[in-house]
């Protein structure tokens, strides 16, 4: 590939065709705010981002399992402590039940502390004959339908900065100064979902756990002593859309030389950025970060491992995760031939399954939603197909808040589309709840076991 063989440097993106770029409308502006964003502290260091890859190399090796979830979109008006921690405890509560039913480690990542920016599927929007801006998420524009709003505003990606900063520094200090602790687990247990059918399944497990680490107390084993029930390795991730703000956090590792995005340790690139010779695989080609590639129905075999060769040229493990987004309809048609192509190939990846952008559509009170059936026959469908072909099914992404939110249909809640409007609060796409998620968990949990007990010999 011609990418392969030119020079990287964090600016080489800008000779590229930039894909679902903000209309920005003073470049004076930007630049100002860009150099200002250059001298600020990185959110997280390259050694953590390191740790992530080495744990997502266990994911391609069958021996974890991958939880990615959060927000389609973060907002500048929902960054307050209660909010991230009742992500953080469904996020929780998500890893006990896959850990504790399936028998394997999950790794924690959220789309969180900069998941800001949205690629749309067109430019502009139109009402009432005025055509302005598509919403492209807080880090650039207003979901408010004026002219102001909708302005792409470079001012914003410092707040985003700024509001990463504050949700990173409280997940850092929820996940290793004791509320992570995995004797707290009944308290991620939020009021609305313990009444539910999950949430009660949800206590058993939490029984037991506290009853095997009484155990082990009374055994003489000190559980203060052990890192792993005090705390939670949590990491954080989102969609490297907006590329001025990439490289303005983008540093260069003073132990390995290498450059990494320190804007959060892992970085994915959408569905509709992934274009081979465009700016955002040029620019992630070059970070050392865990990079996500989105992978819809229009991805074909040979383009997947000319995006493998541009990206990962030396099969690193842990380095690519690639998250099927194919439809309930579309997954079991369109999946197998990639997943084979690269195993034949002995391609190092991660495989996850993202069941949620394949499976939008519009309620009939014109809501965007999903069902929770859908969810899960794309997720079922994703464990057959990886179970017949003797590959790992790495992973699940999934778009999920703390709230008690009716965005999504189905599922522990039972939701209808007339409950749509009792809590959509989603500035972009439907959302799990917190039940649902729970709901979720405790069934992949179930595939992952059936899996197990299918594939014999596998030593988790
Ligand atoms: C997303 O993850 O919110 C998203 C826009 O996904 P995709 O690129 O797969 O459409
Ligand atoms: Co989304």
């Amino acid at each position: 590939m011609e990418s392969l063989h030119r020079a990287w440097t964090p600016t080489s993106w800008r000779s590229r065709e930039i894909a679902q770029s903000p209309s920005w409308p003073d470049l004076e502006h930007l630049e100002r705010v860009e150099r200002e964003l250059s001298a600020k502290p990185p959110l997280v260091f390259a050694g953590e981002a390191r740790r992530l890859q080495d744990h997502l190399a266990l994911v391609s090796r069958g021996e974890a399992f991958l939880l990615q979830a959060g927000d389609c979109a973060e907002s500048f008006n929902e960054g307050s402590a209660d909010a991230i921690r009742d992500k953080l405890k469904v996020i929780l509560q998500m890893a006990v039940a896959l850990t504790y039913a399936a028998g394997v480690p999950v790794i924690k990542v959220g789309r969180i502390a900069g998941q800001f920016a949205k690629p749309r599927s067109t430019p502009f929007e139109e009402q009432g004959g005025i055509r302005l801006d598509a919403f492209r998420g807080h880090i650039v524009n207003d979901e408010q339908f004026t002219p102001e709003a909708r302005r792409p505003n470079p001012e914003r990606l410092l707040a985003a900065y700024h509001q990463s900063v504050a949700t990173l520094n409280l997940l850092r200090a929820f996940t290793t100064g004791g509320f992570a602790a995995l004797s707290r687990v009944h308290a991620w247990n939020q009021e609305f979902v313990a009444n539910s059918l999950e949430g009660k399944r949800y206590e058993v497990v939490a029984d037991e756990i506290e009853r095997a680490l009484q155990f082990m107390k009374a055994c003489g084993i000190d559980l203060h002593d052990d890192n792993a029930l005090q705390g939670v390795d949590f990491y954080t991730s989102h969609e490297a859309l907006i590329l001025p703000y990439e490289q303005a956090l983008t540093r260069r590792d003073s132990l390995t030389g290498d450059w990494y995005d320190c804007s959060a340790h892992m970085l994915w690139i959408g569905d509709r950025t992934r274009q081979i010779d465009g700016a955002h695989v040029e620019f992630l080609r070059g970070v050392a970060n865990p990079i996500g590639l989105k992978v819809g129905p229009t991805m074909g075999a040979d383009e997947l491992v000319h995006l493998q060769d541009s990206l990962n040229p030396e099969n690193r493990p842990g380095r690519m995760t690639l998250i099927s987004r194919m439809g309930r309809n579309q997954v079991s048609e369109r999946l197998p031939a990639l997943i084979e192509r690269l195993r034949d190939e002995g391609r190092e990846v991660v495989w996850a399954c993202d069941p949620m952008h394949g499976n939008t559509w519009m309620a009939s009170g014109g809501q965007k939603t999903r069902h929770f059936d859908d969810v899960l026959a794309e997720t079922a469908q994703f464990f057959e197909v990886h179970q017949a072909l003797g590959t790992w099914p790495g992973g699940i992404h999934v778009e999920l808040t703390g709230d008690n939110v009716t965005e999504c249909l189905g599922g522990g809640s039972r939701l209808a589309e007339g409950d749509l409007d009792f809590n959509y609060t989603s500035i972009c796409d439907p959302r799990l709840n917190a039940t649902q998620s729970l709901d979720m968990a405790f069934h992949v949990a179930e595939f992952l076991q059936r899996y197990s007990a299918a594939s014999g010999a596998r030593s988790l």
